[in-house]
């Protein structure tokens, strides 16, 4: 590809007389593959086409067929001559657009029959063909969220079975993730759980732009909280008991003092 880029761009001018000239036609899809697309939405898909000096566009040609299958049928979405800057589809809801440098697809009302690989070649005028693929595939919601425990690693890894695109994140007791619970991984479906004993739910939600799904393993209770409560009833308890203590004995103390001071009293009237 280097080479051959080579050879058109800084070569080729040094032999423009040459008969037969060098393929220096190139198209690629600029698209970032798979393309996923939402049902009913529009799927765009551009190229790039890069043209040697001496070389002129004579058809571009859009065509799909199926990923899958023993014999794939190739269909032909558009074929349009080069020159003309828009050209209709196969069907209503196909168009084509042809610049110098780059022709685009679009497809309107994305369909599940329009998943598949995508091909657009470009001929020039002596009818050298180079071609460029593209998968695309439809846009899949969430499915099947699952949260399984690897209770040797203290693991909590989450499962989705086919949506596009999956965002994880996840809950403890309904609030985020702190340290003192545990470290989510760097993809988001694992949860090293560093709290021991592990206890309480920890929740896995899914979620992409068709909407979100969760999973929720229940460990055993936490008792923090209890055993909280527990404790400042004891406290509660305790300081009941030391007031009141520490109040009878003041009563007695008092009550002491006045007996003493009555006794005194009866000595002195009796010796009077
Ligand atoms: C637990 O996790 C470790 C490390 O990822 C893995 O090697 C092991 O197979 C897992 N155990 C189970 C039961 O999944």
């Amino acid at each position: 590809m280097d080479l051959q880029f080579f050879l058109c761009w800084r070569v080729a001018p040094l032999f423009l007389l040459m008969p037969s000239g060098l393929r220096c036609m190139s198209v690629h899809i600029v698209n970032k593959e798979p393309v996923h697309v939402i049902l009913g939405s529009n799927l765009i898909l551009r190229a790039r086409m890069e043209r040697g000096p001496l070389e002129d566009i004579s058809m571009v040609t859009w065509e799909r067929e199926p990923e899958t299958g023993i014999d794939p049928v190739r269909r032909t979405l558009a074929a349009c001559p080069g020159g003309n800057p828009t050209c209709a589809g196969a069907r209503p809801n196909i168009r084509v657009n042809v610049e110098q440098q780059e022709t685009t697809l679009l497809i309107n009302e994305y369909s599940t029959a329009d998943s598949g690989v995508y091909a657009v070649t470009v001929t020039d005028h002596r009818g050298a063909r180079t071609t460029a693929y593209c998968i695309v595939r439809e846009y899949e919601a969430v499915h099947h969220v699952s949260v399984s425990i690897n209770v040797s690693h203290s693991t909590l890894v989450c499962g989705e079975a086919w949506g596009t695109d999956p965002h994880f994140s996840w809950l403890h007791e309904k609030t985020t993730i702190n340290q003192a619970v545990g470290k989510v991984s760097k993809d988001g479906a694992t949860l090293f759980v560093t709290m021991t004993p592990i206890c309480g739910h920890f929740t896995c939600m899914v979620s992409n732009k068709l909407g979100d799904s969760s999973a929720t393993y229940t460990a055993a209770p936490c008792e923090t909280g209890g055993r909280g409560t527990t404790a400042a009833v004891v406290c509660l308890v305790l300081l009941v008991l030391l007031c009141g203590g520490v109040l009878a004995f003041l009563l007695w103390r008092r009550r002491r003092h006045t007996n003493r001071g009555e006794r005194l009293h009866e000595h002195l009237d009796d010796g009077i």
